[in-house]
Order: structure tokens, then C-alpha cells, then sequence
């Protein structure tokens, strides 16, 4: 078993998450969509950009701060929205907004969450994010929308890469159910996990607070009754709708096309998260950093340019501002390390990811944030000028 202080990068967590979790657990946040070629492209297609150092430049003082939609972050990687985080560890989302907060970057909460809007909104006064899945109901919409009002959210992001589920085949192998049930085919790996089995029973079950649901009811029937409510005809006009009911900042996550980018511009969004969901929705797609230029050129002027799926290290996230982006998210590498060590493991492994930022940004000689560019990247050894 690693101990926390043995980790030393969001891999190391990874493993850590393997060696606590009972393996339909730890599939469902590793696992991608069918062939997850989509999943394991996001973390490679970064080996092909290398990035180009400028020397003899003054780099004594590292200026990494920017406000994206609306959030004043220390540095620009964010924490991207991921449902049924309390099912992973007790100190769920909470302590992931808490953790967030004091590494002084945004945390986005899923609609999916086990804690609600009015209780990560009490928790912390750091930059925060609802994640909102267009339900076919306005007026549940809405209502989620005056939550956020009331919780102080700064940001709202639609999700629109999800109109159907993602097949995600790791979770049929594994014998996965919502919420984890035993069953014969996933008896082995519970009765392997007996720490994690008994720190979730004396949780008490979990339930999905921002789910509009008129009943209660557990997990399982929440889950089902939200899909049956998820907006499979999600228009243009009608996030205007929503983004004027809201008047803050309104973000599009999911969108991977320049024709999609423009007409999110043409609406007038604040942002959009070029995103493929870490490759758990559509497999076959293309890594998401490959599609960051051309998203920019097209509407970087207009709206600002956020990227998530496969940032695993601070080159990575500098990479992705050298392309244009104003930022990035990271989903798995929080949810491995919130898994194996609780609010702890988060706090390390964000503070491992700034320093390898601040790091990366020093040997390339920049002393800023701003200060990074396409020049500092070359494809394939081809060296620009
Ligand atoms: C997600 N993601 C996601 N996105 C979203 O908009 N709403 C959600 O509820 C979820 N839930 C979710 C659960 C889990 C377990 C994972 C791993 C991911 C996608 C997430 O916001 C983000 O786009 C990806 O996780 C980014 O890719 P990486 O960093 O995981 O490679």
C-alpha cells in the first residue's frame, strides 16, 4: 500500500486508487468509452507537441495567475466536474471544493454529485462552477440555476457531449451497479477491498442532492429517474434562454468542432471547454489538445478557450496554453487521489501539478502565463523559427 507522501505524481495516485478501491469502483473513473482509443489518445497526443526553452530570460518571479469565466485562479488548471464523488471517499466533494480552494484554482460540481450546490457553496468561499445537464424541463433548470444564484456560484458550464449514455464496457465486465450493489460477479472484488466496503457502509449510502427528483428514493432510482429527464434536443436559442436567466458567466463543455465553436460565439458564451468527457462518451474522436489550435484561431478573440482530457502533468497544462487555451480541467487524476487519501491526497496532488507547472514554465523562460505561445512548441521535432 503507498503512503501519501510516496506519491509523486498523478500516476503514483492512479496505483494508489488500484490498491484501495474494489475494481468495479476504480474502472468506473478509469474506464472510457468502448475501445477507449479516445481515452488513452487525450494522454498521448501531448508526446507529440515538444515544447522549445528560451534561455537567459529572468524567471526569479512566476506569475501564473488568470481569470477565467469569471474565477480569479492562482494557476490555470481547474478541477472538472465528476458525478458520485462521495462513493469514492466520505469527504466527497466537499473536501475536493476545500482542497481546491486552498491550492487556489475553481472546482466545478457536477449535477451528478452526492453533496449539493448549497453545501459546497457553504464550504468554501474559492471559485466555484455548477455543472448543469440540460434536463427536458425548464422550469427544473431554472430552479437549479437560483440555487446556484443563492449558493454564490460564479460560472455555470452546460454539458452537451452526454444526450446518451457512453458504453462503457469496463463497467458490464466488472458487474458495476449505481449505487455499488454485490452481485456474483463483482462479489471478489468487494470482498477484496474490505476498508473501502466498510467506510462506505458507515457513510450511510449516498444520494444525488442536485437531482430535481420529486421523491427521494436511493441511488439506483435517482440515477434512472435523472437519465429519463436528460434533454436530448439541447438548441442554441435555448441556452441563451438560460444564459440570460443566469446573467454570469456561461460555459458550453463538450464541444470539439470549430463550426460548434463559432456558433457557441455567436450565442455569446463566456467560454467553452473543448472536452470529450476523458473519452467516456464518444470513442473514436480525436485527442482533445489536437483540436485546441484550431478552436482558438477560430474564436479565441470572442470567448475564452478551456481544454480537459489527459492532462496528467504540468507540461502538459503548459502545452495546452501554448497552444491558445486559458486553462485546463483535470477529472481523474483528482478523483485517484480524493480515492486513495481523502481531502489529503487532492491538496498533494494539486500542489505536485503547480509546482510542475511553475516548474515547466521556468526552463522554457517564461515569467508568465501570458508570456507562453505557439513558439514554444514544436510537432514532431519540426523547429519553428
Ligand atoms: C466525468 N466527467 C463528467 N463531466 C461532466 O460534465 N459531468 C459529469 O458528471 C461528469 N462525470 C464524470 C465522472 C467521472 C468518474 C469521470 C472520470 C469524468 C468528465 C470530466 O468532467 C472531464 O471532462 C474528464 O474527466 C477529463 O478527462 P481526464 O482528466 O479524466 O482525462
Amino acid at each position: 500500500m503507498r503512503r501519501l507522501e510516496d506519491c509523486l505524481n498523478v500516476v503514483d495516485f492512479e496505483s494508489a486508487a488500484r490498491d484501495v478501491l474494489p475494481g468495479p469502483v476504480f474502472h468506473y473513473i478509469d474506464g472510457g468509452a468502448d475501445d477507449e482509443v479516445t481515452k488513452r489518445a487525450n494522454t498521448a497526443a501531448f508526446e507529440q507537441y515538444h515544447l522549445i526553452p528560451r534561455y537567459l530570460r529572468d524567471i526569479r518571479a512566476i506569475d501564473m495567475r488568470r481569470t477565467v469565466f469569471g474565477c480569479e485562479l492562482q494557476w490555470p488548471l481547474m478541477l472538472a466536474p465528476t458525478g458520485l464523488t462521495r462513493v469514492f471517499h466520505p469527504d466527497g466533494e466537499v473536501g475536493v471544493a476545500e482542497a481546491a480552494a486552498a491550492a487556489g484554482t475553481a472546482y466545478a460540481l457536477s449535477t451528478m454529485a452526492t453533496s449539493s450546490i448549497e453545501e459546497v457553496g457553504a464550504a468554501t468561499q474559492g471559485p466555484k462552477i455548477f455543472q448543469l445537464y440540460l434536463l427536458n424541463d425548464d422550469a427544473l433548470n431554472f430552479g437549479l440555476i437560483d440555487r446556484c444564484k443563492a449558493a454564490n456560484f460564479d460560472a455555470i458550464c452546460v454539458t452537451v457531449d452526454t444526450i446518451v449514455a457512453g458504453n462503457r464496457e469496463r463497467d458490464h465486465r466488472t458487474g458495476l451497479t449505481v449505487p455499488p450493489r454485490l452481485n456474483r460477479r463483482n462479489l471478489r472484488h468487494f470482498v477484496q477491498r474490505p476498508a473501502w466496503c466498510l467506510r462506505y457502509l458507515a457513510a450511510g449510502g449516498v444520494g444525488l442532492p442536485n437531482v430535481p427528483a420529486a421523491s427521494g428514493g436511493d441511488l439506483g432510482s435517482l440515477a434512472a429517474y435523472f437519465a429519463s429527464k436528460m434533454e436530448q434536443n439541447i438548441t442554441w436559442s435555448r441556452l441563451e434562454r438560460l444564459m440570460a436567466y443566469w446573467g454570469k458567466p456561461f460555459v458550453v463543455k463538450g464541444l470539439q468542432s470549430v463550426e460548434d465553436a463559432r456558433n457557441a460565439a455567436a450565442c455569446g458564451v463566456a467560454g467553452i471547454i473543448v472536452s470529450n468527457h476523458g473519452g467516456r462518451q464518444l470513442d473514436g474522436g480525436s485527442a482533445t489538445i489536437d483540436l485546441v489550435a484550431d478552436i482558438v484561431d477560430a474564436v479565441g478573440d470572442r470567448l475564452e478557450v478551456v481544454m480537459d482530457g489527459g492532462v496528467r502533468r504540468g507540461s502538459h497544462v503548459v502545452k495546452a496554453l501554448a497552444m491558445g487555451a486559458r486553462a485546463c480541467m483535470i477529472g481523474r487524476p483528482y478523483l485517484y487521489s480524493l480515492s486513495a487519501f481523502g481531502k489529503a491526497g487532492v491538496a498533494r496532488a494539486l500542489t505536485l501539478l503547480r509546482k510542475e507547472t511553475e516548474r515547466t514554465l521556468a526552463l522554457i523562460g517564461c515569467a508568465s502565463v501570458d508570456e507562453v505561445g505557439r513558439h514554444h512548441l514544436t510537432v514532431n521535432a519540426r523547429v519553428p523559427d
